[in-house]
């Protein structure tokens, strides 16, 4: 069983993967993770995140079983991300390790741009998850304050619009929802409302069975 949830950044995707897990008994991959770690190795080693050379040799460089995640979560890092996200040879590299994650028993869920259209088209559940962005923007605020850092709400939504507009407008593997996906709109849910939206997609796909 592989349920995979896709939408832009900041949708409440990740929540919502990481409950449905727990909820199936099933594993989870925040999959943005993966990129984020791409473009930390890069930055860490104070090369441009637009060195396409070096970006795929940290992709294939990365071991994906061993993160940091808390250092991965920061504003800027999630920006690098998007950047180096874009080269087709960076996501080639990280193909298999998503699609033996998904694969592997007893389920899975993955959360990212590209998983019910490219890494897992047949997953049995694909949700898309959609919110305004004013509402992911105060989101995303709230957050990094509860972590302790300094966060302009305007800034943080210039910067989601940023980072959509890049996701959803590249060649490779764009933002989109696939053909068969469910939209949640999570824009007036809160987490609990919006796991139970998640919970009822799924068990109205598995009635059908
Ligand atoms: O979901 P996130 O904010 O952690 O993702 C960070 C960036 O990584 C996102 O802006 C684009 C990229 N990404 C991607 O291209 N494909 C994925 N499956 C997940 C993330």
């Amino acid at each position: 069983m592989i349920i995979a949830i896709d939408g832009p950044a900041a949708s409440g995707k990740g929540t919502l993967g990481k409950r449905l897990a727990q909820h199936y008994g099933y594993r989870h991959l925040d999959t943005g993770v993966i990129y984020r770690a791409v473009a930390k190795m890069l930055l860490d080693q104070g090369f441009e995140l637009t060195d396409e050379v070096r970006a795929v040799a940290a992709a294939m460089a990365l071991d994906p079983t061993k993160f940091d995640h808390p250092e991965l979560k920061s504003q800027r890092i999630g920006d690098a991300a998007s950047v180096v996200s874009a080269f087709p040879k960076v996501r080639d590299a990280l193909v298999s390790f998503q699609r033996q994650f998904a694969a592997d028993p007893p389920g899975a869920v993955l959360d990212g741009r590209d998983i019910g259209t490219v890494i897992c088209p047949d997953a049995d559940v694909k949700i898309f998850v959609v919110a305004d962005p004013q509402v992911r923007a105060r989101r995303r605020t709230l957050e990094a304050r509860g972590r302790g850092e300094e966060a302009d709400e305007a800034l943080v939504l210039a910067d989601i619009i940023r980072r959509d507009e890049r996701d959803r407008n590249r060649a490779a593997a764009p933002l989109k929802a696939a053909a068969d996906a469910h939209i949640l709109d999570n824009s007036n849910l809160d987490i609990e409302g919006g796991v139970r939206a998640a919970i009822a997609i799924v068990e109205a796909v598995l009635a059908r069975r």
